[in-house]
């Protein structure tokens, strides 16, 4: 019955959005996803992801011809539709600021509220500054028919692009912030599935479970920042930070995972939050507890500077006229997102330098092209590669890792390489006569 098994919609149907509602039915609710884009909505309704997403065109199909996931752009058909509504609009960094962008968020909050005439409880997923739910709650108690009926939790997403079915499945834990026993019994009826193959639940209050997300993501940029600091330091006197970063792995308190040095982090979230995260605790008057955040924000900007003056250096000092082949547009491997992709950054640089880059991605061909489209484009890395005075690795796909050096080095100007990423072995490349530089 209602009570036990309660009816899900899911607002924004975006990256987080579309994978959680179909990953939602696939745990066996009837879920309803919302959009005001009806484009993506006809996409999504005809069993069609609009990104890249191992795993997940399949589990949509599967999820529709259960008759448990729909799709509609009507606000007024989920209010009534739904007893529990996951909101998963996108937060944006705002253009000329730090601050995130709420006017989705609110959007769709106030769309739903209107129509909402009993007994629902409000879920957001949405990355945020802290203090937005409370703000929230305050705005749909005010637009909502029924009034105190309905209630406002968070409930933050923790999953990765290209991980995002297990990510979602089998998340390492669950996190509700909520203002009642109430709420709380409904998030652990939704979740029981994930609950029951062992995912913990820390229940707390809404502004903390908004602040895990916001203060996780920033330790990990925080841990990539640091052994790319590393990095500087090693460069400065002839050490390895690959050796480096493997030692302080194996200490357990440390742990190998995000200490891997390379060209730093890109893609929607993290250098968003670590900004976002910035503004807001400037706003709530504690900026300087967390002023180390822009260290990490500028660290990880100096990989890609320096990336760029690795292909310089390579290239003889000037980049004018020079061929470069960059393989790599997506902002990490398995994934077609480009948004702040290192990858795009450092191409788009030597191309601002004088250099005539192709581009070649696996996947991410599509988007980079529409971003950024004074960029050169190839068909496959040997296309890019051909006649290339350089050769720089910006994201480390596996297709890229297993390039046979001796192959490459017949279609290529010179065998110049600048490994961005440490994804290929410097000593087989040298043996096949690459000049192989590495950050
Ligand atoms: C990140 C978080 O990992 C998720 O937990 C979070 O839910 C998500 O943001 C979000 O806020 O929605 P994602 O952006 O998909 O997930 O990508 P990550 O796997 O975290 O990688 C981020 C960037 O860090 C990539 O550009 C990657 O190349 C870089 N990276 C990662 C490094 O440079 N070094 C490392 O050791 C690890």
């Amino acid at each position: 019955g209602a009570a036990t098994s309660p009816r899900l919609t899911v607002i924004g149907t975006g990256y987080l959005g579309a994978t959680h509602a179909v990953c939602m039915a696939a745990l066996g609710h009837q879920v309803l996803g919302v959009d005001v884009d009806a484009a993506k909505i006809s996409r999504l309704a005809s069993g069609e992801v609009p990104f890249f997403e191992p795993g997940l065109p399949e589990l949509l199909v599967k999820a529709l011809e259960s008759g448990r996931l729909r799709f509609t752009t009507s606000f007024p058909e989920a209010a009534d539709f739904g007893d529990v509504h996951f909101v998963c609009v996108g937060t944006p960094q705002r253009a000329g600021s730090f601050a995130a962008d709420l006017s989705q968020v609110e959007a769709a909050v106030t769309a739903l509220a209107r129509d909402v005439r009993r007994r629902a409880l409000v879920v957001g997923k949405s990355t945020v500054p802290v203090g937005t739910a409370a703000r929230l709650a305050e705005l749909i108690r005010s637009v909502a028919p029924a009034g105190d009926g309905v209630e406002l939790a968070w409930n933050p997403e923790f999953l990765r692009e290209g991980f995002a079915i297990d990510d979602t499945m089998q998340p390492d834990r669950l996190v509700f912030g909520v203002s009642s026993p109430w709420a709380e019994q409904r998030l652990r009826e939704v979740f029981a599935p994930v609950i029951g193959q062992g995912s913990p639940v820390l229940v707390t209050d809404p502004q903390t479970a908004e602040l895990v997300k916001v203060a996780a993501n920033s330790f990990l940029a925080t841990k990539i920042s640091y052994i790319n600091a590393m990095a500087e330091v090693c460069e400065a006197i002839g050490a390895d930070v690959h050796d480096l970063a493997v030692a302080l792995g194996l200490d357990a308190r440390i742990g190998s995972r995000f200490l891997r040095p390379g060209l730093g982090f890109g893609g929607g979230c993290l250098p968003k939050d670590i900004r976002a995260f910035l503004h807001r605790a400037e706003e709530l008057g504690v900026g300087h507890a967390v002023a180390f955040l822009r260290d990490v924000d500028e660290i990880n900007h100096r990989r890609r500077a320096r990336t760029v003056d690795l292909v310089r250096e390579l290239a003889g000092g000037d980049l004018r006229g020079v061929r470069v082949a960059a393989l790599g547009a997506a902002f990490k491997p398995d994934s077609d997102d480009i948004r702040d992709a290192p990858a795009l950054d450092v191409a788009n640089a030597l191309h601002q330098l004088g250099a005539r880059v192709r581009v070649f991605d696996p996947v991410a061909m599509d988007n980079a092209r529409r971003a950024w489209p004074t960029l050169g484009y190839g068909q496959s890395t040997f296309d890019v590669a051909s006649g290339a005075d350089v050769v720089v690795l910006l994201t480390e796909w596996s297709q890229f890792r297993e390039i046979d050096p001796e192959a490459l080095g017949t279609v290529v100007g010179k065998r110049r390489i600048v490994d961005g990423r440490h994804a290929l072995e410097p000593a087989r490349w040298r043996a096949a006569g690459w000049e192989y530089r590495a950050l």
